[in-house]
């Protein structure tokens, strides 16, 4: 069966369109039920409502505490019948409120192999360092920061020359592929185990 998704996203939302895509190729089955975004004024409301996808925008600074914002998303994720929490660049950490809920069903795209070169700026990071390969992670989520358990990764080569922009751009490209792909591919494999 189809699995309805939540797109959890604050930022430009490149790979909330590269999932939207997929689906509309009909490489990924789910339904993109909802975007949740925490920042009311990111790209990627734009593109959620030009593609028809409902949002959940709030600010989190209206709520008192992380539990109590994550208990209006529980409502609207209910609401919709989600089945699955897809980060696609969601810049805050997940709390028990969700965690508990979805727990094994919350899905976190990262642009390094981690372990190495966690949380914020993960680019910059493995420049800094000067490794001569990075790449992508997708992984579960858990309470950690970019700590769940890996489920893929895809290496990318750090060129002498590169900035974190050059290097960005090619780590998307892998990112735009590779989620699509990862997510279809655990969807089938988890409808086949409940069979
Ligand atoms: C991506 O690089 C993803 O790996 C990270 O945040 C970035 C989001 O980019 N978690 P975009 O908003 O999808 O363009």
């Amino acid at each position: 069966m189809t699995k309805n998704i939540a797109i959890f996203a604050s930022g430009s939302g490149s790979n909330f369109q590269a999932l939207l895509r997929a689906i509309e190729k009909q490489r990924l089955q789910a339904n993109p039920v909802l975007l949740v975004c925490d920042s009311p004024h990111a790209l990627v409301i734009d593109r959620a409502k030009a593609a028809g996808v409902d949002c959940f925008v709030f600010s989190p600074k209206a709520y008192s505490s992380k539990a109590m914002f994550e208990k209006d998303i529980l409502l609207q994720l209910q609401e919709k019948h989600v089945d699955w929490i897809v980060l696609a660049g969601y810049m805050r950490l997940i709390g028990e409120t969700l965690l508990t809920p979805f727990a094994g069903r919350i899905l976190n795209i990262h642009p390094s192999l981690l372990p190495s070169f966690p949380g914020k700026d993960a680019i910059g990071q493995a420049l800094q360092a000067g490794v001569n390969i990075s790449g992508v992670t997708i992984h579960y989520v858990d309470h950690g920061m970019d700590t769940g358990p890996i489920i893929a990764q895809q290496a990318v080569v750090v060129r002498s020359d590169d900035t974190k922009a050059s290097l960005a751009r090619r780590i998307q490209k892998v990112e735009h592929a590779l989620y699509p792909r990862i997510i279809q591919e655990l969807f089938h494999e988890t409808t086949a185990l409940s069979v």
